[in-house]
């Protein structure tokens, strides 16, 4: 198959899509990105890259990232899973609602209140969380000059009214062990890093190595890998997450920077970055070519 070709249609069949979205503005940083900026990438296990439009182009990862915490905290060998549960909330990403029917626990690691309480847990274990993501992220993409974008950083914690709210009712159940203004600044340090399609691509491939790393050392046991993907799968796109698989058929992350990144176990991952979202914050376009390229292709889990 040529997958660069096959990469080519999906990147035009999903563009009409792209007016359809919205650029997220209530990190005021990230209302400035162009609407109509569209890339696509794909990694295969064995080291390959392929990619198509603005696929070198970086852009703030936002809740990507939420991939790299879990993995690193887990990777410490350090349980996290009574803090945090991995049952889809059906709820908006920045939902409080269910945390005080539930005893201050997150419904999953990956919308916004289980991702703070993995961002404690790695503050703990490595002293610096977004410090360590960061260098995972070097580490695989090899790309040395990645980094959190300060600006963007600064913007969400100006107008993060809502994340404090619920790291401060996280913390009144006592299920944060760091003070929550540090807890807060690491998980906006590690959400505004800016990457590139293929960056992302590169740096989830341990997902669909089982476990492995680029350097051919063992990040996770493969049981570990296996359950990652599978919470990527029913979480990894919050409330839209059975549409998600419904359409793609594959785990996979979403921010609201527009990437998604989506992983094809054995195989290799797919990145789509289009920063037009649909209204559960995802991007309309990284779904739209995502969708088109595993149909036309079979690249899916099913
Ligand atoms: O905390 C926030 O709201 C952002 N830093 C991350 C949210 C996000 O990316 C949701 N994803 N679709």
């Amino acid at each position: 198959m040529d997958l660069r070709r096959e990469l080519q249609r999906a990147h035009d069949a999903a563009r009409p899509t792209l007016a359809t979205g919205r650029v997220a503005d209530y990190i005021p940083a990230l209302g400035a990105a162009d609407p109509n900026a569209f890339g696509l990438a794909l990694a295969t296990v064995d080291g390959e890259v392929h990619g198509v439009g603005d696929w070198q182009t970086d852009f703030s990862i936002q809740s990507v990232s939420k991939l790299f915490t879990l993995a690193l905290a887990l990777a410490t060998g350090e349980a996290v899973w009574h803090r945090v549960g991995r049952e889809p909330s059906g709820t908006p990403f920045n939902s409080l609602v269910q945390l005080e029917t539930e005893h201050g626990i997150p419904r999953n690691p990956f919308i916004n209140a289980g991702a703070v309480v993995v961002t404690d847990r790695l503050l703990t274990l490595t002293g610096d969380a977004a410090g360590a993501v960061r260098e995972f992220l070097r580490a695989e993409s090899g790309n040395p000059r990645l980094d959190t974008d300060l600006v963007v950083a600064a913007s969400e914690a100006e107008h993060g009214h809502r994340n404090a709210a619920l790291a401060h009712f996280i913390a009144s159940y006592g299920n944060l062990e760091n003070p929550v203004e540090a807890v807060l600044g690491h998980y906006y340090a590690h959400c505004a890093i800016t990457a590139s399609c293929r960056d992302l691509a590169l740096a989830g491939l341990f997902l669909a190595r089982h476990g492995v790393r680029r350097n051919g050392g063992r990040l996770l046991s493969r049981s570990e890998a296996k359950r990652i993907n599978a919470v990527l799968l029913t979480c990894g796109t919050y409330d839209a997450a059975g549409e998600f698989a419904y359409r793609v058929g594959l785990p996979g992350k979403s921010g609201v920077g527009g990437g998604i990144l989506a992983v094809v176990p054995g195989r290799g991952t797919l990145c789509a970055w289009g920063p037009a979202l649909d209204r559960a914050g995802n991007s309309v376009g990284a779904v739209a070519a995502l969708d088109a390229f595993t149909t036309a292709t079979g690249w899916s889990i099913f």
